[in-house]
């Protein structure tokens, strides 16, 4: 069998540590060929690009995408992402954003009292459309008469085939579903989301569906955490939600994602939640669990189901021990010792 290759775009502030730390857990459990590129922010303010035009097409080539983080200060948000990020996940596909919540053993969550069997969701981002469509507008700019448009998209397609993919999921976990929504307030938009989601709720009929607006549920997994299992929602809904859900897993040092192509046609991007966190990047401080988790969502999906398993244990053990955790858990460990626990682990396993 020849080795998955792997584009590594390592790309802003702790994306530097954080990937090529959880390269290195990678490599001891799998034989993968990672093809690193130079792209991000540096490489816009010396080439007014934040990847080359033929980009795209590079990428188009390899199994998978893992990518650090994107953005930092000396270059507008709109414009590394729009430069970046947000054109990988819409060029190849990537309509769903893979976000599992769970709460390592060890890890304190802020939730009161609450243990690891009480969190473990499972949610189903839109990935193309909604309101991050990028369909709008400015005009009579920089006068008082100034306006700007920003037009959420919703389309049938979009909603059915996230939403498949969220049931498909749920109907091999708990038989549940949770449906984020908001029909009460927005009339079109998300009255054509339920009607879709329940639509396509008609070929799993051992699946429990639930709609829930989208302010009840931030309320709901704060309090109820325990209830929620698998949940499908839309572009920015759970956009916001997730980085809840990060919170209350331990930190969005530990969320890990993946832009997932179900169908395989183009590659999917591994990407950890947390951003390039300019305010400890180069400080060697980063938490690099949620690279490796999302390392282990890539493992899975390259066909590496027993590799992959074999990191989450050993990460597992090493939030269980709780030697050497950094500072976002409580800890004063650095990005490499964490990095090194986690391979010593993985030996001795
Ligand atoms: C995320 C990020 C991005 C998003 C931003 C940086 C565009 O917040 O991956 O959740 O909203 O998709
Ligand atoms: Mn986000």
């Amino acid at each position: 069998m020849t080795s998955p290759r792997i584009a590594v775009i390592a790309g802003d502030g702790v994306g530097q540590e954080v990937i090529p730390s959880a390269m290195r857990v990678l490599s001891e459990v799998a034989d993968l060929d990672f093809v690193e590129f130079p792209w991000g922010s540096e490489f816009f303010l010396q080439t007014g690009s934040m990847m080359p035009s033929n980009g795209l097409e590079t990428l188009a080539g390899f199994d998978a995408i893992y990518l650090g983080a994107v953005g930092w200060p000396t270059v507008p948000d709109h414009v590394s992402l729009w430069g970046l990020l947000l054109p990988i996940r819409k060029t190849f596909e990537q309509y769903v954003n893979l976000r599992p919540v769970t709460l390592l053993p060890g890890v304190r969550s802020p939730l009161r009292g609450r243990e690891p069997a009480d969190i473990n969701m499972l949610f189903f981002r839109e990935n193309t459309e909604g309101e991050y469509s990028g369909t709008g507008g400015r005009v009579h700019v920089g006068t008082d008469a100034e306006l700007a448009v920003e037009v959420p998209v919703f389309t049938r397609a979009a909603i059915e085939r996230v939403a498949r993919v969220a049931f498909s999921h749920a109907k091999r976990r708990s038989g549940r579903l949770i449906s984020v929504t908001k029909s009460n307030a927005s009339r079109y938009n998300y009255v054509l989301w339920d009607e879709t989601v329940a639509g396509v709720g008609a070929d799993f009929p051992d699946v429990e569906l639930q709609r829930v607006h989208v302010d009840a549920m931030a309320a709901r997994m704060v309090s109820r955490p325990d209830s929620v299992d698998v949940v499908v929602g839309s572009n920015l809904f759970a956009d916001i939600l997730t980085d809840l859900g990060a919170a209350i897993q331990g930190g969005l040092g530990l969320a890990a994602s993946a832009n997932l192509n179900p169908e395989r046609k183009h590659p999917s991007m591994f990407e950890p939640v947390h951003g390039s966190a300019p305010d400890i990047a180069g400080m060697r401080r980063a938490n690099p669990i949620g690279a490796i988790m999302t390392g282990v969502l890539m493992l899975r999906h390259v066909e590496l189901a027993p590799a992959a398993a074999r990191v989450e244990h050993a990460v597992a053990q090493v939030t269980t021990r709780g030697e050497f955790l950094t500072a976002d858990l409580g800890g004063s460990a650095s990005t490499d010792q964490v990095t090194d626990a986690v391979i010593q682990a993985l030996r001795a396993d």
